[in-house]
């Protein structure tokens, strides 16, 4: 899985504003698809710019998190496609947020403070 971060000792330094707005681009130049979609992680725990860039809705964070996802150090992988998984089927495809054809193409995992961890590594 190719992984590109953003990253800054500081704070609003403008790391959700760079990683959303780079989004149509790599959808393009990596083909992202259902079968590979571009999974889009915000992990700043404290301030999740992402959540409320997309104005997603705060349930979704409560049961997957960053840290439910990676805190184990397992990647869950999918057959098929990875919006199917049961960890990832109750995340938000965005993609028609880009005007992207298939709102698959990209997920957003939005990190929140003090959600649950439960289920993490099933
Ligand atoms: N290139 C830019 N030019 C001007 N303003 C910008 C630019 N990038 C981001 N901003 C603005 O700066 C502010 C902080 O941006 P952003 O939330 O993306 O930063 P962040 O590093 O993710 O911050 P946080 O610490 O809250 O996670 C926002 O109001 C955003 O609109
Ligand atoms: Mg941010």
């Amino acid at each position: 899985m190719k992984t590109i971060s953003c990253f800054s000792y500081k704070g609003g330094a403008g790391r959700s504003t760079l990683a959303i707005n780079v989004v149509p681009f790599l959808a393009e130049e990596l083909g992202a698809s259902p079968e590979h979609p571009l999974i889009l992680v915000d992990m700043d725990m404290d301030s999740c710019g992402i959540t409320y860039l997309f104005n997603l809705d705060r349930d979704v964070d409560k049961e997957y998190n960053v840290q439910a996802l990676f805190g184990s150090g397992q990647i869950p992988r999918a057959r098929g496609s990875i919006a199917d998984h049961p960890l990832f089927n109750n995340l938000p495809a965005v993609g028609n947020l880009f005007g992207l054809k298939d709102a698959e193409s990209v997920l957003c995992l939005p990190a929140e403070p003090g959600a649950a961890i439960s289920g993490a590594g099933n």
